[in-house]
């Protein structure tokens, strides 16, 4: 995800920012920027891949300037390059801005602008704000008129005060200007922005860490905040350019834990910060199902719309949580879009003789989109003349660029080897593409909305799971004991019992297997034995009774259950021993709120036992090798 580092005061401030953009690093990152007021001017450097390759192209020269923002960029918008790495700057390069977050009415905005002989140089949503806040501030005034018209020659907070009105999205902002030197203006809406209080010297920051060496003074800004700062101070207001009075906080976290955002584990970390990411992924997305779009058509897939019309048939290819991700796709492809579709591990895929041809589409589900075994796949079906598609969380990963088209997850980097949050938002995605080629065929668009809008509540309902953590941490606790597990689900949750198993297994190294309730009478009955505990996931869906049956086998032979179970179910709490219990909603979705307590189960396990949950033994996050 993307990071952002901003200093005034009286030191030079490019060594200041370079170190913090180090910090920053642990994000994950495909470029980085830097600008600096010197000598009535801002000097910009920018380098695509690590810090260091920023550093090696400043070199030498010594920057005395003692005001400056700088950036690494995760790519969104627009592939991983110079021209498209922050700061951003407008057209006479007088204001420059680092963002994070997403415009969503960018395009909109940069039409208008253009209109007005705006010249953009990136394919980046950022670059608008530069522009916008130019036409507010640029001297002299033009016309007065409605929101969208100019106004021209106000100071430079009220540029960025009338711009940030036009805007619809998220941002953390920090911002220069040539004809204002002595002062950066920040601003938060939606994405984290920390101000850092020196001596004689301001940080500001998207994330802890790269503030704590500096000072443990910090304000955090609410969204619909901003701030003016000099060296000599600052001053909080909203966006009704109303002063705020803020608390200085303390920040308490060594650097380590800063990055990891005060939790103890990136896995940790990352199991809490589904509801904002789910809410990233769908931001922008999710509305043209609610609207009256007639056919809506998701921006990356735009290109091959029609070819989508004539798919009819669908391949998943992926490994892993990604692979467990894509089955949950099947259920939802078929039921809901109609279109066949198989779920195959890509290591498999180009061993058997896949019956291929340009009616069918191939589609890679990855994370890292560098997943060796997924590439192959993808290449082999390109090869055989298939579609290929990405989902993709990694945006200018190998996979993302070799398909055809895709739609990247927006997950931010996952770094916990254990994948959590890449899953629920790939699942976004999966919805998504349903509700897409399902309205290209059959689905009504009474459906469409009526999924569109409740998985718009996926980011409340997790939240309220993650409430439930403690509990969740007291059951694992109760069952160290166990050397094996069972994990059990149907339909929508097969899938999730299967992933479930995984995550155990990953982290905790005990054997626990995945299976789908109605096979559990087909051999793995046989293990079970008193105290053998067996996970069922169980919400009351259309298969519900069939749970309940399998949950009475095992009862009936001595074994412990733990239910995933749907809220006010007061029957399955006769048969459970232990019962976490998950919001209603719609079938097709629950796997989103099923997964949670597994994840957590698995992550309060595996820490009971001692173990590095971020760093299971024998695992690497990306697995390059076949
Ligand atoms: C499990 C896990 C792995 C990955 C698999 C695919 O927690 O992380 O099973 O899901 O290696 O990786 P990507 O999605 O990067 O292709």
């Amino acid at each position: 995800m993307c990071g952002i580092i901003a200093y005034i005061g009286k030191q030079k401030a490019v060594p200041i920012l370079l170190e913090g953009l180090k910090q920053l690093e642990y994000r994950g990152y495909d470029s980085a920027g830097i600008s600096v007021i010197q000598n009535e001017k801002i000097i910009t450097l920018k380098a695509v891949g690590k810090v260091v390759e920023l550093q090696n192209k400043i070199g030498a020269q010594d920057f005395l300037g003692k005001i400056g923002i700088a950036h690494t960029r995760w790519a969104t918008h627009g592939k991983p390059s110079d021209r498209n790495s922050h700061p951003h700057g407008d057209c006479e390069s007088n204001i420059f801005l680092v963002h994070n977050g997403i415009i969503e009415n960018y395009q909109d905005l940069k039409k208008i602008l253009q209109k007005k002989k705006h010249k953009f140089v990136s394919e980046t949503d950022s670059e608008v704000l530069a522009h916008l806040i130019e036409e507010f501030n640029k001297k002299p005034a033009s016309t007065r008129g409605d929101a969208s018209s100019t106004r021209g020659g106000l100071d430079f907070k009220k540029s960025v005060l009338e711009a940030l009105k036009l805007v619809r999205g998220t941002y953390g902002l920090a911002i220069i200007n040539k004809n204002e030197p002595d002062k950066i203006i920040i601003a938060r809406n939606g994405s984290p922005l920390i101000l850092g209080i020196g001596k004689d010297e301001f940080i500001v920051a998207s994330d802890a860490s790269a503030i704590v060496r500096h000072t443990d003074k910090v304000i955090y800004l609410d969204d619909g905040e901003m701030a003016q700062i000099s060296a000599d101070g600052f001053e909080i207001s909203n966006i009704k350019n109303k002063i705020v009075s803020k608390e200085i906080s303390k920040l308490n976290w060594t650097l380590e834990e800063s990055k990891k955002g005060g939790f103890p584990h990136f896995m940790l970390k990352e199991i809490f910060e589904q509801p904002e990411v789910i809410a990233n992924g769908l931001r922008g997305r999710v509305e043209h199902f609610l609207s009256e779009d007639n056919f809506p058509i998701l921006g990356g897939l735009r290109p091959i719309e029609k070819k989508l019309r004539r798919i009819k048939k669908i391949i998943i290819v992926a490994c892993g949580t990604s692979y467990y991700s894509g089955l949950v796709g099947e259920y939802m492809l078929e039921e809901y879009a109609g279109i066949p579709t198989e779920v195959e591990y890509a290591s498999e895929f180009r061993y058997r003789k896949p019956i291929l041809d340009s009616s069918t589409a191939v589609v890679a589900i990855s994370q890292s989109g560098e997943t060796a075994d997924t590439l192959a796949a993808i290449r082999e079906a390109k090869n055989k003349g298939a579609l290929t598609l990405g989902i993709v969380n990694v945006v200018g990963s190998t996979i993302a660029r070799e398909t055809d088209a895709g739609t990247h997850t927006l997950s931010g980097p996952e770094i916990g080897v254990a994948s959590t949050k890449a899953f629920t938002t790939q699942l976004v995605v999966l919805v998504l593409w349903t509700l897409m080629l399902g309205r290209q065929r059959d689905m009504s668009s009474v459906m469409s909305k009526r999924i569109a809008q409740e998985l718009k509540n996926m980011p409340k309902l997790i939240e309220g799971i993650l409430k439930k953590s403690k509990e969740i941490k007291k059951i694992a606790k109760k069952y160290s004991y166990a050397k094996d597990f069972l994990y059990l689900g149907r339909k929508y949750n097969f899938p999730i019992a299967l992933e479930g198993a995984l995550k155990i297994k990953e982290i905790s190294y005990v054997h626990a297997e995945g299976y789908a309730t109605g096979e559990m009478k087909h051999g793995p009955i046989a293990l079970i034995e008193e105290n053998f505990p067996s996970i069922f996931i169980c919400p009351k869906d259309s298969v519900y009774e069939k749970n309940i049956s399998g949950m009475q086998e095992i009862k009936a032979r001595g074994g412990k259950i733990i239910a995933i179970a749907t809220t006010g179910d007061k029957e399955i709490a006769r048969i459970a021993d232990d019962v976490i219990y998950i919001p209603k909603t719609l079938e097709m979705l629950t796997p989103f709120i099923s997964v949670i307590p597994l994840q957590l189960f698995a992550y309060y396990f595996g820490v009971a036992k001692g173990y590095d949950v971020d760093k299971p033994r024998n695992l690497a996050k990306s697995v390059t090798v076949e």
